[in-house]
């Protein structure tokens, strides 16, 4: 019989085992890895770097499969997907973040953002309430027509959050997301991501080598030579 506890579990990974091989060696990024994140919780992931926190971030994502284990979304095996059911899976129910932005250049910043409701043929109507929102909260009113080359690497940041969350998903995940920005621009940047995860009640899961964000999280794990354990 399902607890409670259970019913509000949405990510959960089960013994995820993820090795690489590099030459004669065979490395194990990821070591049987048991997370399980519960509804409207923010996650962070700590870990040095090379400890395999990325690789494991990615697999829940659906951008990697293990080579063992389960990834379970809303009772949704990511792990049994076929490779066009996962992309679906992504496109409607996961965002991501990653540390370098990954807009597209040559589209303005409204353009990038709204780039999965353009792939998804998604309406206006369906995303408007949520495209002021996400503009308003992240500062970006009066930049949305700027391509990336004329916004700073704290604003380009905040487009990129602005695109993973406009399809409302279901949970986002965010690899090291203010890594390449300075002090200043980093705190900003998570303090905008962490108010807009607020205000649109939408879960996280953060992977970070910053210490300093355990204080806003609600669960912590550590990662450790490819071992996950909770803080
Ligand atoms: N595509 C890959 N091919 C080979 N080895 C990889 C690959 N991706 C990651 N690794 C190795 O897996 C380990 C964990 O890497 P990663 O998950 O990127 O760590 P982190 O994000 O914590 O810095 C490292 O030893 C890394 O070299
Ligand atoms: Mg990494």
């Amino acid at each position: 019989m399902e607890t409670n506890n259970n019913e509000r579990l949405l990510l959960e990974t089960v013994n995820v085992i993820k090795q690489f091989r590099q030459s004669d060696t065979v490395v194990t990024a990821v070591n049987r890895a048991n997370l399980k994140v519960y509804e409207g919780q923010f996650t962070c992931i700590i870990g040095a770097s090379g400890s395999g926190k990325s690789t494991l971030l990615h697999m829940c994502a659906g951008l990697d499969t293990p080579n063992n284990g389960q990834i379970i979304i809303r009772g949704h095996n990511l792990t049994n997907m076929k490779p066009d059911e996962l992309a679906r899976f992504r496109g409607e129910h996961i965002g991501i973040v990653f540390q370098s932005h990954n807009l597209l250049p040559q589209l303005t910043a409204l353009e990038n953002i709204l780039l999965p409701m353009t792939i998804q043929r998604k309406s206006r109507s369906s995303y408007e309430n949520l495209l002021d929102k996400l503009v308003t909260t992240l500062g970006l009113t009066d930049r949305l027509n700027h391509l990336p080359s004329e916004l700073s690497g704290g604003q380009q940041q905040r487009v990129a959050i602005a695109r993973a969350l406009i399809n409302l998903p279901q949970i986002v995940f965010a690899d090291e997301p203010t890594g390449n920005l300075d002090r200043a621009n980093a705190d900003e940047v998570m303090r905008l991501l962490l108010q807009t995860r607020k205000e649109i009640g939408m879960m996280l899961v953060m992977v970070t080598h910053d210490t300093s964000l355990v204080q806003h999280a609600d669960s912590v794990f550590r990662m450790e030579n490819g071992e996950l354990t909770p803080v």
